[in-house]
């Protein structure tokens, strides 16, 4: 008798334990760049007391541990990343819907919580392009790429730098756009073409672009805000919008189906959706353009009205099938290509 009350005891302890420090914590994954992240987490605790775990990871990667941890998940809030793998996640069951209210937010950003069921919420966006040194260019004597079908030229070689589709919500915005704009098998032609003149596939979308800013590779394939962070830090990148027109990413955030801190969850998401802490990106540098209505539009934000934008076909290119269908035949045909 006394050992089952003793027994009682321990386990409501423990119970008790779990679900305390449950209400103060929180396992963020951020997909978004790392000073945009660490400064969301530090603002988001100084308000709600909530302590907030955060590890950085790429937005294939992120899908990737999602997956594997799946029933037992060990993340609480995907912030951040392009909004493919975020719809796929929510298509596979592996989110959840967050009940935050999206009325202040853009048509795009809706669009993402259309598409999902609630389970995805658009919180920015930014397109894609080409980012070039322009002090090793001119070295060089190679002429400005203007479009993407110019990176397939062979006085590149060597030069390009983008990342891998697998690991990279950027790259498989790329995958995706080429496919759109050119076809299936004049696209995938064109990224074998290019593939010849890319001297590292990347893990990180960004790492190109700081490759550049570098001076470690002439040329980037990445989003033209991460372009524009590297030309106002004084590093000499020019960003092109390429003439063919570019695809784009509507950057997103999802709770993950099983959280057992489900209400600082909801907290993040509401927090990650105000002005205020949409303002934040632009203290870091990440000028993507913020998905409130109400938040202001850093003035070193590309201009996505100026740029020639493709219809992206979100519902299409964030289905698992197509994902995988397309992962494949990179993987196959275009990665092989590169020195
Ligand atoms: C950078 C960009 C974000 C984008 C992210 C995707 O951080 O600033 O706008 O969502 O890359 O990262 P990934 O490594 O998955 O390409």
């Amino acid at each position: 008798m006394k050992i089952t009350t003793a027994l009682g005891t321990l386990a409501f302890a423990a119970f008790l334990a779990t679900n305390l420090a449950s209400a103060d914590e929180l396992n963020v994954i951020c997909s978004s760049e790392q000073d945009h992240c660490d400064l969301l987490v530090r603002t988001f605790e100084d308000k709600t007391g909530i302590d907030v775990a955060m590890v950085r990871k790429s937005t294939g990667e992120t899908l990737a541990q999602i997956r594997a941890e799946a029933g037992n998940p060990k993340v609480d809030v995907w912030y951040g990343g392009t909004g493919d793998p975020h719809i796929i996640a929510a298509g596979e069951g592996l989110t959840r819907k967050s009940g935050v209210n999206t009325d202040d937010l853009l048509g795009w950003a809706k669009n993402m919580v259309d598409i999902t069921d609630g389970r995805s919420i658009g919180i920015y966006a930014g397109a894609l392009g080409i980012g070039y040194n322009s002090e090793l260019l001119a070295q060089k004597g190679l002429k400005p790429p203007l479009c993407w079908r110019d990176l397939a030229d062979p006085s590149y070689a060597g030069e390009i730098q983008v990342a891998n589709p697998n690991s990279s919500g950027t790259a498989y915005t790329e995958l995706a756009t080429f496919v759109q704009l050119f076809g299936e098998e004049e696209g995938f032609k064109l990224l074998k073409k290019i593939g010849k003149n890319v001297n590292q596939y990347t893990k990180s979308g960004s790492a190109p672009t700081k490759a550049a800013a570098r001076g470690e590779t002439t040329i980037a394939i990445s989003f033209i805000h991460g372009m524009v962070k590297q030309a106002v830090a004084g590093f000499p990148i020019v960003a092109v919008s390429p003439c063919e027109g570019t695809g784009y990413e509507v950057g997103a955030v999802s709770i993950i189906k099983g959280t057992k801190n489900f209400q600082a969850a909801q907290k993040w998401v509401e927090y990650v959706l105000t002005p205020d802490a949409q303002a934040l990106a632009a203290q870091v540098g990440s000028f993507q353009v913020p998905s409130n209505s109400n938040s202001k539009m850093p003035p070193e934000a590309p201009d996505l009205t100026t740029i020639k934008l493709i219809d992206y076909d979100f519902a299409t290119y964030g289905s698992s099938e197509t994902r995988k269908r397309l992962l494949n035949r990179w993987d196959k045909d275009v990665k092989p290509a590169s020195k």
